[in-house]
C-alpha cells in the first residue's frame, strides 16, 4: 500500500493533520478527503468520497477519524468494497488487516491518545491479511 486516503469529521481533524505529516514522512502519498475545519460537520460527507476512492482504486487504502469511530465505520460499509474496521489498541489495528483485511482503518479519535492512534496506522500499514480460514468468513460477509 502506498497511496493512503484520510478524511475525518471534525472531532477527528487535528489527528488528520498530524497522521498526514506522519505517514507523508514515511513514504506514503496521502490524499486529503477532509472535513479540514473543527466546525461541526456530518462524517458521511467525508466518508463517502473516501469509500468511493477505495473503491475506485484511486488509492490502495484508506483512515477514517470521527469521535467515536462508529459513525465512519457504519457509513464506509455501506460500500460494497469496503471493509472498514474500528480499532482501539495495536493488537486490534493489526488483527483487523491480519483477519479481516481491512481496506479502511478507523479511528476513534476521542476515546484514544494521538499517540495510539499513530501506532495504530503503523501497526495496520505493516499488517499483512493471513487467508486460510479468515478469507472463507470474509466471503460469507456480502449479502448476494
Ligand atoms: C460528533 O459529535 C460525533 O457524533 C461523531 O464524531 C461520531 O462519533 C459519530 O459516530
Amino acid at each position: 500500500m502506498k497511496r493512503i486516503g484520510i478524511c475525518s469529521d471534525h472531532t477527528g481533524v487535528a489527528y488528520k493533520s498530524r497522521l498526514i505529516g506522519y505517514l507523508l514522512d514515511k513514504g506514503y502519498e496521502v490524499v486529503n478527503f477532509g472535513a479540514d475545519s473543527t466546525e461541526s460537520c456530518d462524517y458521511p460527507d467525508y466518508a463517502h468520497p473516501l469509500a468511493a476512492a477505495v473503491e475506485s482504486g484511486e488509492v490502495d487504502a484508506g483512515i477514517a477519524l470521527c469521535g467515536t469511530g462508529n459513525g465512519m465505520a457504519l457509513t464506509l460499509n455501506h460500500h460494497r468494497g469496503i471493509r472498514a474496521g474500528l480499532a482501539w489498541n495495536t493488537t486490534v489495528a493489526r488483527l483487523v488487516r491480519e483477519h479481516n483485511n481491512a481496506n479502511v482503518l478507523v479511528i476513534p479519535a476521542r476515546f484514544v491518545s494521538y499517540r495510539m492512534a499513530v501506532m495504530m496506522v503503523r501497526a495496520w500499514l505493516t499488517a499483512e491479511f493471513a487467508g486460510g480460514r479468515h478469507l472463507r468468513r470474509l466471503d460469507k460477509i456480502l449479502l448476494p
